[in-house]
């Protein structure tokens, strides 16, 4: 934010050439190298140095990348990572998501134009992460400090302390207009999204509400529903707008749309409570979705629900390779999916408010061509 330091890369390869190379493409100007030739190696860097980006390969001798960056995770660090993969299968991906929360993957050989942009980005996204830590750290120590100085000044540690509070809040402010400015990057890059995001908000909440859930937990269905696809400003262009369907590599790739919204969402802490139904909202009732294969109660109840919402969404919607399924044949589709994909019980609550779904459908398409 004030001050730009040098940005700190570690490429981790065992090919020599590649990590030439990756020097070759992203050299400029304030940043530095560290290289390693397996994760062992990487570790025993990082020990020593701070590191804003890691860039590692997945198989490696001694330690993998996969390793390598789950041992990571104990180290709280805030380092953004990318994983280069030479053949991108479902396993490694999902893998790599879930044990080192990977923020991009690249599969080689790269194109340097691309690998530049993700880096860029990536260092970008990870600078803002840390001013955002910087600052609410020094607020912290600064409402410490000010506790013990004035401990007979009672009303002037809580004004202080309200100042800093507005502070907090105002920084909280600042990231959550960059979160709704990645929502809008995303609608722009794709306008399907902004009325896939809307219905299916409109729907999720229909359905909480239907269920008697408490106000703030439908609130946070309604954030959740809001958000859940935000990641997918992180998954590449080539494969976000591909029309028809993606071939498996594309669709591992596609699929870890839903950890990257959830690590994009991951500093503001009022939003703590949507996280894990944003993330989870690809699993299925049975267990045999993703990321964590997750099954039946164990998914939060939000993601249970927005899971049906998406679907019919997706399903009643045209797209530009696809037409829709007439309504009917969607519900049939989802009471179908009872107990394998959705919850029976949010299925239930659904087909029980039908006649309110389609009315909300129509309401919301008014209201975009309205706009
Ligand atoms: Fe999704």
């Amino acid at each position: 934010m004030e001050h730009r330091t040098e940005d700190k890369i570690l490429l981790v390869d065992d090919e020599p050439s590649i990590i030439h190379s990756l020097k070759r493409t992203l050299r400029g100007n304030g940043r530095k190298f560290f290289e390693a030739s397996n994760g062992k190696e990487g570790l025993r860097i990082l020990d020593d140095h701070y590191v804003d980006l890691i860039i590692t390969d997945c198989k490696m001798p001694e330690m993998d990348g996969i390793e390598f960056l789950e041992s990571l995770r104990s180290r709280d660090l805030d380092t953004f990572k990318i994983m280069l993969t030479a053949f991108s299968d479902r396993l490694t991906v999902i893998n790599a998501v879930n044990k080192g929360e990977v923020y991009r993957f690249v599969v080689k050989p790269w194109n340097s134009d691309e690998m530049r942009s993700v880096v860029n980005e990536a260092l970008e996204k990870h600078r803002s992460v840390k001013d955002f830590k910087h600052l609410f750290d020094s607020h912290q120590k600064q409402n410490k400090l000010l506790i013990v100085e004035n401990s007979n000044l009672e009303e002037s540690v809580k004004k202080y302390l309200s100042i800093a509070q507005e502070k907090e809040l105002q920084i909280q402010d600042t990231y959550w207009e960059s979160v709704q400015s990645l929502a809008e990057a995303l609608e722009a890059r794709d306008p399907y999204t902004r009325r896939h995001s809307e219905l299916v908000t409109r729907y999720s909440v229909a359905i909480a509400q239907k269920m008697g859930l408490a106000t703030n937990m439908v609130k946070d269905i309604r954030q959740a529903a809001l958000l859940h696809d935000i990641g997918k400003i992180g998954i590449r262009e080539s494969i976000f707008l591909k029309e028809g369907p993606l071939t498996p590599e594309e669709r591992a790739i596609m699929e870890t749309h839903s950890a990257i919204s959830a690590q994009i969402l991951k500093p503001l802490r009022f939003l703590e409570k949507i996280i894990p139904i944003v993330y989870h909202h690809h699993e299925r009732y049975d267990g045999k979705g993703y990321p964590d294969g997750l099954k039946g109660e164990d998914i939060p109840l939000g993601a249970r629900i927005i899971a049906v919402a998406d679907t019919f969404e997706a399903m009643t919607a045209d797209r530009p390779y696809r037409k829709a399924l007439p309504v009917d044949v969607a519900y049939q589709e989802i009471e179908k999916n009872a107990e394998t994909q959705f919850d029976p019980k949010a299925v239930a609550v659904f087909l029980e408010i039908s006649k309110d779904i389609e009315g909300l459908t129509n309401d919301k398409w008014k209201m975009i061509n309205d706009k």
